[in-house]
């Protein structure tokens, strides 16, 4: 059977590795991106997204001829009869959704689409978003959709750092405008992924899986937040307390962390309180379980404040240690981060902010406003706060630490240790205490 040719718009965390997986599967693939510097670089078998195992395939299909990058989107769309779209879609000042880069993808397809074409958005996007606004953007062409050219929408679910593997084993998710897109989106996805292919109703109810995916998510991750915060009233342990729990087998609380950040759970659940104000519909819960999380920042500078006032000192004028600047471990994502409000919070206290993240760049760390420092540096400041569970700060003992006060808003370090040599230990609802057995 004949290749379709495929032209993926958005070459980022999500879009070029699915554009070199479906080379690797021989497509002739042309990505689109708006940013010169990404497609000369892609151009040149560099992959400008650190990602494993993603160098050394995109160097294979970028050689071997099968993925090609370029600016121009119209051209791409006109010589290809598959279209993805994979582009940013952040929330605004507002937490409105901001669809410009999906508006203006769909905008060049318009121009280059062909009868018989197959359209698919897999951007996180608010429900409704593909029948409101992506079909009138591509009706433009004077073509109807569902009559002259397909529309499916798929979400994307693949976790960074393990992006390459989860695309080609998770289960993915599509809708389509009619069977036959869905049909022939199902068709091609096979091509890359060993998952479950899951066929829903319409294009609508696939882009409310995804968000109700990430919302469940950042949900439970607030309820375990806020637990956290009230176990640290009650004297209790909250994650000795998590972890019993869950042996319950209908139980799964999260772990309570410092917040939520990356580009999909602190976003995603706005697309629904977006849309569900739209319709008249509350979304009281969801909007609370955002608050919480967003919460958590302060209440983590809050706590270097009063632990500095337990030795005499004042946030202002006091050195401290930032460990991770990345939304989570072993990545160097700093989108939406959690260590960006907290080193934000503590400079307008008038502390000196001093940071170390092995994934994030010098240049980037001085550009949140923290000087960018070597580990030991963060490890001799007047309190140290651990923000992010990178492998890199597994290894550290009490030997290393000269700061007085350590504060780790991940349960990642044994506090026995810490407290046994004297430095102040304090974990998000964490006690300790000797156990009673
Ligand atoms: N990163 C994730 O883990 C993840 C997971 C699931 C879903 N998603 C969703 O996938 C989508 C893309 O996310 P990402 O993390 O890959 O974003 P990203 O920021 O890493 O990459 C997006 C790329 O799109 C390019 N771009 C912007 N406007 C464009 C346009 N008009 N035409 C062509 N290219 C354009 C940018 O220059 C950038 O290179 C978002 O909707 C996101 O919510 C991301």
């Amino acid at each position: 059977m004949k290749k379709e040719k495929l032209t993926i718009f958005g070459l980022g965390h999500i879009g070029l590795p699915t554009a070199s997986l479906f080379a690797k599967k021989s497509f002739k693939v042309t990505g689109v991106d708006i940013n010169s510097q990404i497609i000369s670089k892609i151009n040149s078998g560099i992959s400008p997204i650190i990602e494993p195992g993603l160098d050394e395939l995109l160097k294979e299909v970028v050689e071997n001829g099968n993925l090609i990058g370029t600016l121009d989107g119209v051209d791409a769309a006109k010589n290809s009869n598959i279209m993805i779209v994979i582009v940013p879609t952040p929330v605004d000042e507002n937490k409105l959704s901001d669809l410009s880069a999906v508006t203006s993808a769909c905008e060049n397809i318009s121009q280059g689409i062909n009868k018989g074409d197959l359209v698919i958005i897999e951007s996180t996007v608010p429900p409704h978003t593909c029948e409101e606004i992506v079909i009138p953007i591509l009706e433009k062409s004077g073509l109807k959709a569902s009559v002259d050219f397909g529309v499916a929408y798929t979400p994307e679910r693949a976790l960074p750092n393990n992006t390459l593997y989860e695309m080609t084993h998770n289960a993915r998710v599509i809708g389509g405008i009619d069977p036959e897109s869905t049909k022939k989106a199902s068709d091609l996805y096979k091509n890359i992924t060993k998952g479950e292919i899951v066929t829903v109703n319409n294009l609508v109810t696939a882009e409310m899986v995804k968000l109700m995916e990430n919302t469940y998510r950042d949900t439970n991750i607030a309820l375990a937040n806020e637990l956290s915060l009230i176990c640290e009233s009650l004297n209790i342990d909250v994650i000795d307390a998590i972890n019993a729990a869950n042996y319950h087998p209908r139980v799964n609380i999260h772990t309570p962390g410092p917040g939520v950040g990356g580009h999909c759970l602190s976003i995603d659940p706005y697309f629904i309180v977006e849309m569900a104000k739209n319709k008249g519909s509350p979304a009281k819960l969801i909007e609370t379980a955002r608050s919480i999380n967003e919460s958590m920042p302060y209440h983590v500078s809050n706590l270097v404040e009063k632990e500095l006032s337990k030795i005499d000192k004042s946030t202002n004028g006091s050195k401290i240690g930032i460990l991770g600047l990345a939304y989570k471990g072993n990545v160097s994502d700093i989108r939406e981060s959690p260590s960006i409000d907290v080193i934000e919070n503590l400079k307008i206290k008038g502390a000196k902010v001093y940071a170390h993240d092995p994934y994030v760049s010098p240049d980037q760390i001085r550009k949140i406003g923290a000087c960018s420092v070597e580990i030991d540096e963060v490890l001799s400041c007047d309190c140290v706060v651990l923000m992010t569970e990178h492998d890199d700060y597994l290894n550290i003992t009490p030997e290393l630490v000269k700061s007085s006060i350590f504060i780790c808003t991940r349960p990642i370090l044994s506090p026995e240790e810490f407290y046994n040599n004297g430095i102040s230990f304090k974990g998000l609802g964490r006690f300790f205490s000797s156990k009673s057995n």
